[in-house]
């Protein structure tokens, strides 16, 4: 694809967990955004992050190769790299921050560190219509839940979080009880839209505030399924994962809620892998009609991992000139503010 030299041309990688992706992005505009998802996991019911090094090592050639050939650019047409610096597992973010470092330095060109949690806000940019400032976004993924108050696209409060679990987590430890495989989200999903979410009660934990607390929730499905026995969930497994999976959507929204009416706000933006729960999309037009809000959900494609939300995070970054030095190494932990 011809450009020219005002054009910003970003080459952006995402190699924070068990999905390696490349994604480039032209004056804001996503041009390609491949993603290979790491299947040697499903055998181990979870996430190896040995095996989940190896693997990114492993695909990130031929994903960027893929990346930049369906986007039509060559490597000398890009004007910067972006990678996510983390939160995520350290042996994964060091394959993505490496290969973006040494190939910034061969290219002489600027190296953009992106935060994976900001860029799953961002991915409500790629696009439209995207949300108003200011606007909340519930945050939703394996590693978090959070509720942030979004001012600027770089500049993000996170008002609310978890203070044990992620939601991600409860839906993933909930379905390896339930002897469901990893990951556990779209398993309960589906039988969750077969069964009826009112057939069995499970604990809502009210915590104070904004913050949230699936631990609780974890522990009584443990109990339930030992004391009803194996064969009584075989046979009622729908309606254990839909009343389950109701109980989480009704903590999720009543805190949204809280955060909307203290705050003042209703545009009101989900992201993240559980993002893309369809039980939670429905439950949140629902509200957001009953509550005249705003709702923004994006694409099943940008809720769970993929390197396109890092690219928009990045392109906003170096319409900044916020740039990195080729000294950064990963942060597993990486606050967002
Ligand atoms: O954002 P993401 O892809 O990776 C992290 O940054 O953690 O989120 C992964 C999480 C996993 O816990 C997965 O089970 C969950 O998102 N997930 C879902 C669904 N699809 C993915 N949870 C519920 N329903 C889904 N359809
Ligand atoms: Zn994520």
């Amino acid at each position: 694809m011809p450009t020219n030299s005002k054009d910003i041309v970003l080459l952006a990688i995402e190699s924070s967990c068990d999905e390696t992706s490349a994604s480039v992005i032209l004056n804001g505009k996503i041009k390609s955004n491949i993603v290979a998802s790491q299947v040697i996991h499903e055998q181990f019911g979870g996430v190896v992050p040995e095996l989940a090094s190896r693997a990114h090592q492993q695909l990130i050639v031929p994903v960027v190769s893929k990346a930049m050939e369906e986007a039509g650019i060559q490597k000398s047409d890009l004007s910067g790299i972006g990678f996510t610096r983390g939160p995520g597992l350290l042996g994964a973010l060091l394959v993505g921050t490496s290969f973006a470092k040494s190939t910034a330095l061969a290219l002489d060109i600027p190296l953009v560190e992106v935060n994976h949690m900001q860029a799953h806000v961002l991915a409500h940019f790629i696009e439209e219509p995207a949300p108003e400032f200011p606007f909340l976004c519930l945050t939703v993924s394996g590693g978090h839940t959070q509720i942030v108050r979004v001012n600027a696209p770089l500049e993000m409060e996170v008002i609310g979080e978890t203070r044990d679990d992620a939601v991600g987590e409860a839906f993933d430890k909930a379905a390896k009880m339930l002897g469901l495989g990893y990951p556990g989200g779209p398993m309960i999903d589906k039988l969750a839209a077969q069964g009826n979410p009112e057939a069995f009660e499970f604990p809502v934990s009210d915590m104070q505030g904004l913050s949230f607390s699936f631990s609780g929730i974890k522990t009584s499905l443990l109990y339930f399924i030992q004391q009803k026995g194996a064969e009584f969930v075989q046979e009622n497994l729908a309606d254990i994962c839909a009343s389950y999976q109701h109980t989480l959507i009704k903590m999720l929204l009543q805190k949204l809620r809280r955060a909307s009416k203290e705050l003042k706000i209703k545009q009101i933006a989900i992201a993240g892998g559980v993002s893309a729960n369809s039980g939670l999309r429905k439950a949140l037009h629902e509200m957001g009609e009953k509550e005249r809000w705003e709702v923004y959900i994006p694409k099943f494609e940008y809720c769970t991992d993929n390197a396109a939300m890092i690219a928009m995070a990045a392109h906003f970054k170096f319409q900044n000139q916020e740039f990195t030095d080729q000294k950064v190494s990963p942060l597993p932990r990486f606050e967002m503010n």
